[in-house]
């Protein structure tokens, strides 16, 4: 009798565990059968296209979802549909991670009023989304947020700004290079997750930007595919007028990666050219009176880390080697540009209106009314997991403030006459620690002075 209970117990013992091996061999078919999709739109964000009443969307899909459209209308109502396309773009990582690239154009938009727009297809749409759209013509005040080097870790001064773009507070902003360090990390998903965390900015808040040296890797194609500036090339460089000012972003890394070729630098010099003839023709600087040029790198800075604009021959400004070709400063003074933002430092500088490292101040009790070259500030600490660069010990004759503390450039640009600057320190809790207001009394330009 024992006997025939143990072989029964054993029997039944053995039955389970081949029931057991069955069962889990069957979990892990069905588990290796699993497939996801991602049609569902994120990474949304908005950019001005030909003219700042065009508002161009942009957003990711990891799979094909087949269509690219965008409801909006006023009143709350969706009233319009746009359809655009989308572009698969692979990072260059070992992954070869995938998405698609959707942009949709929303053309002639009413100046002044107040969209709401979700974006997506058939197989997902996004959650509801909204921006004002600018006044017409030239007579209103921008308010622009100005800042660069911004990663996806310490991104101290990305609270501020979320709060500060949810209130609508600004018109546009303006992120002058260096993205997530780096958009390619990790096989793209650091790109992607910056990308995420800009949204309740940039989905509310036309995301001007320019390409930085942290945008390199795969020769740009990350900050190519990802944005989508008003000009067809690739967002390296394009231009657009925004009440009194006419904005140029410019790539200052074609000037130092020469082994993506020289091509895109020589474009850019005559494109530049031609368009600052075009905002110097009578008729448009009378409408944008004022000109101001964005790109990364500085042509001129006073911190330790030995880039290049701690040299007096920077690339960007003098131009080539020995040739002096392709040189900036000239380009820029010659045409009466006003203001020239960069960042690549991660630190705030402003200096006296500056040619040729000569201090051209418009008085001495007035240095910003009326200034004989272009005004440089340096806005590159917004926050990123490089932290902070530190200064030399004693500034330079041309530095008239600086400071290492977190945060960001808000620029209001009241008239045709007067511009506001001021410097927030995310570190102080959002404090002004530094303004100033640059006068001109003619609307033409200091070389007509
Ligand atoms: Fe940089």
């Amino acid at each position: 009798m024992n006997l025939f209970y143990l072989l029964m117990i054993t029997c039944v013992l053995q039955i389970i565990a081949i029931y057991e091996i069955v069962l889990a061999n069957e979990i892990q078919d069905s588990l290796g059968n699993l497939t996801t999709v991602h049609y569902q739109p994120e990474q949304v964000h908005l950019s001005f296209g030909e003219q700042p009443h065009d508002i161009i969307v942009t957003w990711s899909t990891v799979d094909d979802p087949g269509d690219s459209l965008v409801a909006y209308g006023e009143n709350e109502e969706y009233t319009r549909l746009a359809r655009g396309s989308r572009q698969r773009f692979t990072d260059g990582g070992s992954e070869h991670k995938s998405q698609y690239i959707h942009r949709v154009t929303l053309n002639n938009l009413k100046p002044s009023a107040k969209y709401i727009y979700n974006c997506g297809s058939s197989l997902g749409w996004s959650a509801k989304f909204a921006f004002r759209t600018v006044p017409e013509g030239s007579g209103w005040a921008p308010h622009v947020a100005i800042f660069g080097d911004m990663g996806n870790e310490n991104a101290q001064s990305l609270t501020r700004l979320q709060q500060e773009s949810q209130r609508g507070r600004y018109d546009a902003i303006v992120h002058v290079g260096d993205f997530a360090y780096d958009m390619n990390s990790d096989n793209g998903r650091v790109g992607d997750e910056f990308m995420r965390q800009i949204e309740t900015i940039a989905a509310y808040t036309p995301y001007m930007v320019c390409p930085g040296n942290h945008e390199e890797r795969y020769n740009f194609s990350h900050y190519r595919n990802r944005f989508s500036m008003p000009n067809d090339w690739e967002n390296l460089f394009y231009s657009y007028n925004l009440g009194p000012i006419h904005f140029i972003g410019i790539s200052t890394e074609v000037y130092y990666f020469l082994n993506y070729g020289m091509k895109s630098l020589i474009f850019q010099y005559n494109w530049l050219e031609n368009d600052l003839k075009q905002a110097t023709k009578q008729e448009n600087r009378a409408k944008q009176p004022w000109i101001i040029v964005y790109g990364h790198r500085p042509m001129y800075c006073s911190n330790t880390d030995n880039d290049d604009c701690t040299h007096s021959e920077t690339l960007t400004r003098v131009g080539w080697p020995f040739l002096h070709a392709f040189g900036l400063e000239d380009l820029f003074y010659n045409y009466g540009v006003d203001v020239e933002i960069w960042a690549h430092e991660h630190t705030y500088e402003r200096l006296w209106p500056i040619y040729n490292y000569t201090v051209m101040n418009g008085s001495q009790a007035e240095p910003y009314r009326n200034p004989m070259a272009p005004v440089h500030i340096i806005t590159g600490s917004a926050g990123c997991k490089e932290g902070r660069d530190n200064f030399v010990h004693n500034a330079s004759y041309w530095s008239a403030f600086r400071s290492q503390d977190y945060g960001y450039t808000r620029l209001r640009a009241y008239n045709a006459t007067h511009l506001h600057f001021e410097q927030v320190s995310d570190d102080q809790h959002g404090a002004i620690i530094d303004e100033f207001w640059l006068i001109k009394d003619k609307l033409d330009t200091y070389l007509s002075l």
